[in-house]
């Protein structure tokens, strides 16, 4: 199949941009997005051209690396799928297509279609984790985890930080990984003792950063690639208000146990 592929060009974060127009010819219905992306390349680079730069690593869609928007849809559009799991199959011949990069405030444009997802790294540091030195690994039966928190603390956790929630979010907002990875800790035994600490430092990096805020139009929800449910956000939102009401709360940013 022959695709017409408009793509966001931009040399540098501080160089204007514009959408170039390239024919990619002969694409096998089999190839993957990214594949058909490297033909185009190489094409650009036979003829002297710069390459169009994209961000991808594993390509098997368990990193988070991968993605950018396809005709105003962050990974393409496939449900619960990364753009490096979208294959040319689900294309038509002659399709026009147009490639951005995350359009978002908080993820400024590095080169063509790769962002700067930065801002994601310094919310985690500011507690995503479990702080504790736990030695040697414990026995799996030492601390028993209910069935059904085990289960939702594994879907927060499949969160792969790819960014899809905020370039779809009208607001720009990053609720909805935040309050994936601040989930994941929070329903384990393990989270606990960090538990009030650890939400109010995020959700006070999150603010520093220049993500909008949420208003619950759930196109977070809509492209996310591992389908985290926007219940993750009301868990946040619960969680900050049972952090602020605690009467025995360390002071933010604080050490120790909360
Ligand atoms: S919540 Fe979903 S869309 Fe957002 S970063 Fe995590 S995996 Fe990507
Ligand atoms: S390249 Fe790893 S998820 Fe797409």
């Amino acid at each position: 199949m022959n695709l017409k592929l408009h793509v966001w060009r931009q040399p540098g974060p501080q160089a204007p941009g514009r959408l170039v127009t390239y024919e990619a010819t002969g694409v096998s219905a089999e190839m993957s997005f990214l594949e058909m992306l490297d033909v185009v390349n190489e094409n650009l680079v036979t003829k002297g051209e710069e390459p169009i730069a994209f961000d991808h690593d594993c390509r098997e869609g368990i990193c988070g690396t991968c993605g950018f928007v396809i005709n105003g849809v962050a990974h393409g559009g496939q449900k619960n799928s990364t753009l490096c799991q979208l294959h040319m199959r689900h294309f038509q011949d002659g399709d026009e297509l147009t490639l951005e990069p995350w359009r978002a405030k908080a993820f400024p444009v590095l080169r063509d279609l790769v962002v700067d997802r930065s801002a994601f790294d310094r919310i985690i540091q500011a507690g995503g984790f479990v702080s504790i030195n736990t030695g040697t690994a414990p026995d799996g039966n030492a601390i028993p985890v209910p069935k059904t928190d085990a289960e939702i603390a594994m879907d927060a956790a499949s969160c792969i930080g790819c960014g899809a929630c905020v370039a779809q979010c009208p607001n720009g907002a990053a609720q909805l990984f935040t309050s994936a990875k601040i989930s994941q800790l929070a329903l384990l035994p393990q989270g606990q003792p960090e538990r009030w600490m650890r939400v109010e430092n995020m959700v006070a990096q999150l603010e520093k950063e220049a993500f909008g805020s949420c208003t619950n139009y759930g196109e977070c929800e809509a492209v996310c690639p591992k389908g985290i449910s926007i219940d993750f956000i009301a868990m946040l939102n619960a969680d900050r208000l049972r952090a602020a009401f605690r009467v025995d709360r360390e002071p933010r940013g604080g050490g120790g146990a909360g």
